[in-house]
């Protein structure tokens, strides 16, 4: 089988993870910076690394490691918010122009009043009466036109609108899911919408200064293409990448994370593509009927499942087989003597654990690859109920997605 270890080296407990561009903007799942910087440097591929590749690269985080670095990568989700986001991360802007930039806006605020609002049409957000006061619908209104107004750097400017669109909506702010506030809070909840966008930026200038002080301007391009239906190749030819580092999901986004859901908010404000149904085209959002892979690692766990929920079943089973069909197209794009590091957590479904780690091993392997093996990393402050062995040593009880699993493989050859 494949081999893990547990490692609480890595588990980073007392680390600020909100170091450089970091800080920019919460998404769910989001990668631990400091496991990307790790992998980046323990486990580098041996000779050239000049091109890292993240296929689900959520709010950029490894796109930012490789920046740090020097090294040049190419990142792609289908979430255009995850792409606003790891587009402004990994953008060195000109921090006077983002001064004066802000200094504008922030003049234009003193003067708000409703009728220099020009846009009052929020038709294109699902039910805005029911999750927005009418004040706060106005001010970002107003804020949004303010940062069109301006000439350039408006990416810097939206990714700190689109937390506070977020935030001042009636939506529960501990929740990836929509759930709105009970009545009680909803009537006593002002928020200072200019203040907390004021904040933002003010946070994310901060971060900015600490990027641009890295002597390096590595070239991070991000694209929204699906790595199940393939990977175009005038973006990555075969074998041009010397390193993978990703955090893909662990399941379907509606059973799993929500990410459609989270970033709905921002993806309507801003009018961007899929926002109402991002959830259904994201990895297990098709629905097949068979399985296209063979496995051993995973064949009892998919068995049980099928023996006591059907529907859970192929659920479970379109998530894989997206995934496979990622994966098969994802190894081709690694040079061999590259190495692919998978970030992923073992979910569990109707009381069975799926080993997501090992069933991503043994595709890799189908492809050409050797595992090398897989970190067991403590996930601080998760907390979940139901007991496994992250090992499958039996006494060796922990909970489950408290643990990730960091797979690490090189390629050998080329199949
Ligand atoms: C765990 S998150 C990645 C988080 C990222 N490492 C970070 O630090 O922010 C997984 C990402 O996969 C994306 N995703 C899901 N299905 C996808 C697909 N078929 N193609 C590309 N991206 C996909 C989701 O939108 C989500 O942003």
């Amino acid at each position: 089988m494949y081999k893990r270890k547990i490692d609480y080296r890595w588990s980073y407990r007392d680390a600020n993870t909100k170091e450089y561009t970091h800080c920019y903007h919460t998404y769910p799942a989001m990668m631990i910076p400091q496991v990307a910087r790790s992998l980046m440097s323990e486990y580098r591929p041996i000779g050239r690394f000049e091109l890292l590749f993240d296929p689900y690269m959520g709010s950029g985080t490894s796109l930012v490691e490789a920046s740090l670095l020097g090294i040049h990568s190419v990142g792609t989700d289908l979430n255009p918010l995850a792409r606003l986001m790891a587009k402004a991360k990994t953008t060195h802007y000109n921090e006077i122009e983002i001064k004066r930039t802000f200094s504008i806006i922030q003049s234009e605020l003193v003067f708000y009043s409703d009728d220099r609002v020009e846009n009052r049409c929020f038709e294109h957000i699902t039910n805005y009466p029911f999750w927005y006061s009418e004040e706060s619908l106005l001010k970002l209104s107003y804020l949004s036109q303010l940062i069109e107004e301006q000439q350039n750097n408006l990416d810097f400017f939206k990714i700190a609108l689109s937390e506070v669109v977020r935030e001042v909506s009636f939506t529960r702010n501990n929740e990836f899911k929509r759930f709105k506030m009970s009545k009680e809070k909803v009537e006593s909840f002002k928020p200072d919408v200019f203040r907390l966008f004021e904040e933002k930026v003010t946070r994310n200038m901060n971060g900015l200064n600490q990027y641009n002080s890295v002597p390096f301007r590595a070239i991070s391009e991000i694209f929204g293409f699906d790595t199940s239906d393939g990977i175009p190749t005038d973006i990555l030819p075969d074998g041009s990448v010397d390193m993978i580092v990703t955090s893909p999901p662990y399941g379907d986004s509606r059973t799993t994370v929500a990410y459609g859901q989270f970033s709905r908010w921002a993806n309507e404000w801003f009018g961007y593509e899929n926002a109402q149904n991002l959830d259904n085209i994201l990895m297990g959002g098709k629905k097949y009927d068979l399985e296209l892979f063979a496995t051993c690692t995973i064949r009892a766990e998919l068995d049980d499942i099928k023996n006591i929920d059907i529907k859970r079943y192929y659920e479970v089973v379109s998530f894989l087989n997206d995934y496979w069909l990622s994966i098969q197209n994802v190894a081709q794009t690694l040079r061999v003597g590259g190495v692919v590091c998978y970030v992923v957590g073992n979910r569990t479904v109707k009381g069975v654990q799926i080993p997501l780690d090992y069933f991503t091993a043994e595709m890799f392997e189908k492809c050409g690859f050797k595992h090398q093996i897989t970190i067991v990393r403590e996930i601080p402050n998760k907390r979940m109920p139901a007991k496994t062995s992250p090992t499958n040593k039996s006494g060796k009880k922990v909970n489950t997605m408290s643990h990730e699993y960091l797979v690490i493989m090189e390629k050998v050859q080329i199949l």
